[in-house]
């Protein structure tokens, strides 16, 4: 399924209508494919878990000064709650809600005596309240366009800076070589590469990100490079 749209790429710059060479090859977009195709849904959800149970170990041990002062938390597009759990046990305080499409929280019941619940939904039309969202590997799948409307929908649900709120990103923040956090342009030029391929998306650098964060009407933001090729960014308004 993730091999073949790379064999239209050839078809996709030759000016085709679809949008990505994903949809040529398979007829729609990665998301309507995962709803319509359980199989394909669960072997998405598990290389999802695979993926953030590493990253959610790491976060976990370098990240937990940045949940200071919360009292909820919504990982929108959180997939099956890989992160909201790895996080949950360090955060006894803290309220998860777990948001992502349908077919994929649906069969979920609440953990940890309900304070990690999953709640299903469209991330373009509503975001749950709380006092931070997280976004983890989510932004990269999507246009500048979208990120601006998603991240619209996570401001509304969350109070100002000096209220205590904040968008919590992890995702790449591509460098060049003369940056002193520069890391393997090999990895970053391929996850570009392969997010044209399957999505609308792509990997971006910090001038990128920057601009999609003021178009989205926020203020401020902060990078910490803590886990490897990926970083931690966040957002206040
Ligand atoms: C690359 S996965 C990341 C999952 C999770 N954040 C993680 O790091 O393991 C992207 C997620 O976005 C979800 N998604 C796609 N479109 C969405 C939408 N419109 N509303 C909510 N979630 C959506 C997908 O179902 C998928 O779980």
């Amino acid at each position: 399924m993730l091999t073949l749209p790379w064999h239209s790429l050839g078809e996709w710059f030759r000016q085709s209508n679809a949008s990505t060479a994903f949809e040529i090859a398979h007829g729609d977009h990665i998301w309507g494919v995962a709803k319509r195709n359980a199989s394909f849904n669960d072997s998405f959800n598990e290389a999802m878990v695979s993926d953030t149970s590493l990253v959610g170990k790491v976060f976990a041990s370098a990240c937990m000064d940045r949940f200071s002062g919360l009292r909820s938390v919504v990982d929108v597009a959180g997939g099956t709650g890989t992160l909201a759990r790895a996080i949950a046990k360090a955060l006894p305080q803290v309220q998860f809600t777990v948001f992502d499409l349908p077919h994929v929280v649906e069969g979920l019941t609440s953990e940890e005596n309900g304070r990690i619940v999953f709640v299903s939904g469209d991330m373009f039309e509503y975001v749950p309240p709380a006092d931070a969202i997280l976004l983890t590997w989510t932004l990269h799948d999507w246009s500048d366009e979208d990120c601006v409307k998603i991240l619209k929908r996570c401001k509304d649900a969350v109070p100002p800076k000096e209220k205590g709120g904040k968008v919590i990103i992890i995702d790449m923040v591509m460098t060049s070589r003369e940056s002193e956090h520069f890391k393997s342009e090999e990895t970053q030029l391929f996850f570009d590469m392969l997010l044209m391929v399957l999505t609308s998306g792509k990997e971006r650098n910090e001038k990128e990100w920057s601009k999609i964060f003021t178009d989205a009407g926020y203020k401020e933001y902060k990078i910490v490079n803590a886990l490897g090729l990926r970083s931690v960014i966040e957002v206040y308004y």
